[in-house]
């Protein structure tokens, strides 16, 4: 499923956050949208899945206006997980993960919607904390049960923000990994990501947001030295490794020792 930002512009009580944003992103395609903090990355995913109503601009799923259609039916083809989750009301992983059926279910699941819980749980290796009250389960935990709902919302497209905040090095490449499959089968991914080895690694293309503007977007070749060091107020080092790159940006004890 492909979606479509058309010159969004937003602002939060007059002050301008995105200004002029347009992309395409196409079916299957993984993006990472970077950039420093407070450079609107939240606000440019809230604005793609409807959360936020950009003041000028318009988002089309499959050609269709977002705006047109109920919360419901955006549901149906999108997923958002969110960057900082309110804590949810006791409730076990495996009724949190079938919430993600919501926009199915008319007033009891069916035998799919308990089917598809349980293929995601059973995906993201949840089976052994499917009973545990979400609340009482670790940052990184309650994370990947997360994304588990959106992913048994069965979207089209999934928006996710800073998804691997909270998680350790197996649960990032799984995840991520987990993300990438999915891909391949038609999944859009639209991922805020800090880590821009992890977005050079994955994505297959990379959007930098500098005070809320495109300051690049395209394949992982934009990402050069000179614009990581323009983008972050930082000197970085780009090293090629086993066809991987690896950016490492300068930290003043280095010169210390
Ligand atoms: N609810 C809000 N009300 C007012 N201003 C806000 C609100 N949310 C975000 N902002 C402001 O909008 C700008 C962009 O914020 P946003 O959360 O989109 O940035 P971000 O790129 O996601 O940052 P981070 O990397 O820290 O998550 C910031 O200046 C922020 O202070
Ligand atoms: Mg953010």
């Amino acid at each position: 499923m492909e979606i479509s930002v058309h010159n969004i512009e937003f602002s939060y009580n007059g002050a301008p956050v995105l200004k002029n944003v347009r992309c395409e992103i196409g079916t299957g395609d993984f993006m990472a949208v970077v950039g420093p903090n407070g450079s609107g990355k939240s606000t440019l995913i809230k604005c793609m899945n409807g959360i936020l109503r950009p003041r000028k601009g318009t988002v089309y799923i499959s050609s269709e206006n977002i705006r047109e259609k109920t919360l419901r039916e955006i549901a149906k083809k999108m997923a958002y997980v969110p960057q900082n989750k309110a804590g949810d009301s006791p409730v076990s992983v495996f009724d949190s993960v079938l919430l993600g059926r919501k926009p199915y279910i008319n007033w009891k699941p069916s035998q799919s919607d308990i089917d598809i819980t349980t293929n995601v749980i059973a995906r993201l290796k949840l089976d052994h904390i499917a009973m545990k009250d979400i609340n009482k389960l670790s940052g990184g935990q309650q994370q990947n049960v997360f994304i588990a709902r959106a992913l048994a919302q069965q979207p089209g497209i999934l928006l996710l923000d800073e998804p691997t905040s909270n998680l350790d090095l197996k649960h990032t490449v799984r995840i991520m990994d987990t993300l990438k499959n999915l891909c391949k089968q038609g999944l859009t991914v639209i991922v805020a990501l800090h880590d821009i080895n992890l977005a050079m690694r994955y994505a297959s293309r990379i959007m930098m947001l500098k005070e809320g503007e495109i300051y690049a977007c395209g394949g992982r070749e934009i990402v050069t030295e000179e614009r990581l060091e323009r983008l972050y107020d930082i000197k970085v080092r780009l090293i090629k490794n086993n066809g991987c790159f690896h950016v490492i940006p300068e930290s003043s004890i280095e010169n210390q020792d």
